[in-house]
């Protein structure tokens, strides 16, 4: 594994935990973590289980005892790391967005098609489609349940860069990131609801904004420490500052190539909500409605049911019948956060000991990939309607 900070502590429990708690063909050995600090990485790999750590991720890639290579660092080093390993014929899990660009994305996805062919497994971590109130939204609406999709309505709010003393992380510098809100938290309502309703976006008109656009530089961003003189002098007393080069926020609306209408919000200046991910599904029979906040819980609408007995049902996800709940508690003993990564490290050791192909792809995650481009495109046209590119055409099946 690579990057062993938020997403490196999540995977790790997954990877701990899957075997004790899933039947899989395969055992899990945590062989190697990669981080660039000695000290840090060698404290990381004591506490999240690793047997040993190194400060080049290009020693995971050349290893002969490691099958896996497991990317949890920044948009910046995804396409690298990714393409390194799949030439050394490494599965590849590898973190959200895919890449920073549509140009990686595809050399990305080129390269794990060509991959596949020889037995080499990818899949990019969008987790939330591993909630099982959020599978069990999408067998709903396969099965019919919500008749035709006429309304997607999706929000995904944070607050956490409120504040305009917040510093100039990773996450605020697009060379870095790739984009802002856009990228971490659009990417996920994108590929989540196009999981659930089978339909993809086909066009976007988008509007996104900098709200603050100049913040301070962290301590240890030292090397935007020249960039940020050019940026005003300081007093000397404060800490030098930096521009702000992603969207605090994106908010589109879109067609879908199934016929519904969507929307999409995207913003850490949402004041007050922490991890708000929502999701509303509007069809001709019925609704569905997730909200993460009370992520066991499924809101259900059934328009075919008699008029005097209508009205929403609070579905609890925690029956053995449920996606991924048998392996779990008795019914009503509720998970958390973290149990979809560990979903997600069931699904991709079953796909790799069984030889099938995992989902989401790298094809997928180009796929979302163009959704972003796309949006981030109207954005700079003034909202032009703007379509998606294609992804087949970049990617032979
Ligand atoms: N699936 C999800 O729900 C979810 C949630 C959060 C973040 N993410 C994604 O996970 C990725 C990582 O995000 P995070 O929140 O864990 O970031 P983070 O800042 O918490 O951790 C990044 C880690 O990468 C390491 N790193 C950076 N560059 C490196 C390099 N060149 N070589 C080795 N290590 C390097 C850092 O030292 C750190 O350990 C991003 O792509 C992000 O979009 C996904």
């Amino acid at each position: 594994m690579v990057g062993y900070a938020f997403m490196g502590a999540a995977h790790s429990q997954a990877w701990r935990t899957v075997n004790r708690v899933y039947d899989l063909p395969s055992r899990v050995r945590m062989a190697l973590v990669c981080g660039r600090d000695t000290a840090k990485v060698a404290e990381a790999a004591d506490r999240l289980g690793w047997d040993a750590y190194t400060t080049d991720w290009r020693r995971l890639v050349e290893s002969d005892e490691i099958d896996v290579v497991d990317i949890c660092t920044p948009g910046d080093s995804h396409a690298e790391i990714a393409l390194a390993a799949l030439a050394a014929g490494k599965h590849v899990l590898c973190e959200k967005p895919l890449a920073n660009t549509v140009a990686e994305a595809r050399e990305m996805a080129v390269a794990a098609a060509a991959a596949q062919a020889a037995g080499t497994r990818s899949m990019c971590g969008f987790t939330y489609r591993r909630v099982p109130a959020v599978t069990l939204m999408r067998q709903m609406v396969a099965e019919g349940r919500l008749g035709s999709i006429r309304h997607v309505r999706a929000a995904y709010l944070q607050d956490w860069i409120v504040d305009p003393q917040f510093p100039l992380v990773w996450r605020l510098q697009k060379d870095r990131a790739g984009s802002g809100a856009l990228g971490d938290i659009g990417a996920h309502i994108i590929d989540m609801t196009q999981y659930v309703t089978g339909q993809r976006v086909a066009g976007v008109s988008a509007i996104t904004e900098t709200f603050v656009k100049q913040r301070p530089l962290p301590a240890e961003y030292s090397g935007l420490a020249a960039q940020a003189a050019d940026n005003g002098p300081t007093d000397g007393q404060g800490p030098a500052t930096g521009p702000v080069t992603v969207d605090d926020a994106a908010v589109f609306v879109a067609r879908l190539d199934g016929g519904a209408l969507a929307t999409y919000e995207a913003s850490r200046f949402a004041t007050g909500r922490k991890n708000a991910l929502r999701v509303e599904i509007n069809g001709s029979l019925g609704t569905l409605a997730f909200d993460l906040e009370r992520m066991n819980e499924l809101e259900f609408y059934d328009a075919t049911r008699p008029a005097a007995e209508q009205g929403f049902t609070r579905i609890l996800v925690t029956e053995a019948e449920h996606p991924y709940m048998s392996a779990w508690w008795p019914p009503g003993h509720i998970i958390g956060y973290e149990h979809s990564f560990t979903h997600q490290a069931r699904d991709f050791v079953e796909a790799i000991a069984t030889g099938t192909d995992p989902a989401p792809s790298f094809t997928d995650g180009l796929q979302v990939q163009l959704v972003l481009d796309a949006v981030t495109r109207s954005a700079e046209l003034g909202s032009s309607w703007t379509a998606v590119e294609p992804t087949l055409e970049a990617v032979p099946a």
